[in-house]
């Protein structure tokens, strides 16, 4: 779940599922005409929030919404406005550290990034693609091991699977350069 910064202060909430990482940066590929790309173009800080497969309902309880006012035509049939999707979806907001984009608590890991790269693609344009430098990651203590790394066995991300809400199956093994 994606939050970027609105033009009064307040934090969107975006779910996305496409997205990935590499080092220190991030790739997301978002389409044009909602309130993220817009928000990512005015302000480009955001923060990616995790989410583990419990919160599958309110990620759903934000699909049919937009922070876009107007709604786009080309949603106007399936998505309603929305402002507040913190109250919409029962989430609750932390402040970020570094970014003035809000953290979503229920998460078990946020990110916290800059835009530092944007490409718009298609033709017309139909959605961009985002670098993101992550400038902080906040995990669930309970999932830390010593100072750098993630459980595995702790963590399980909620699964988007061909618009299906799915979790991990149990650990298959491990490749020779794990650590942990
Ligand atoms: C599980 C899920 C994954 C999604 N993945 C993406 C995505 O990767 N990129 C994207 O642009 N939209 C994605 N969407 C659609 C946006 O969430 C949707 O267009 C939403 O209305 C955007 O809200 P906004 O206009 O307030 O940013 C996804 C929606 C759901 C429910």
């Amino acid at each position: 779940m994606l939050t970027t910064l609105n033009e009064d202060g307040t934090s969107n909430i975006t779910p996305m599922s496409s997205a990935w990482a590499l080092g220190n940066r991030v790739i997301l590929g978002l389409g044009d005409g909602g309130k993220r790309l817009e928000n990512l173009k005015r302000h480009g800080e955001c923060v990616i929030n995790l989410p583990d497969p419990t919160l599958w309902r309110q990620v759903e309880a934000l699909a049919p919404l937009t922070g876009k006012d107007p709604v786009p035509d080309a949603k106007v049939h399936q998505f309603r406005y929305e402002k507040d999707k913190f109250a919409a979806s029962g989430l609750t907001a932390f402040a970020a550290k570094h970014v003035q984009a809000a953290c979503i608590a229920e998460c078990p890991i946020q990110i916290e990034g800059n835009v530092v790269d944007m490409r718009l693609t298609g033709e017309p344009v139909r959605f961009a693609v985002v670098e993101v430098e992550a400038i902080a990651v906040h995990p669930h203590e309970s999932m830390v091991i010593g100072e750098y790394h993630i459980d595995p066995a702790k963590w399980s991300p909620l699964i988007y699977n061909f618009r299906h809400y799915f979790g991990l199956g149990s650990e298959l093994g491990k490749t020779f350069r794990a650590e942990v």
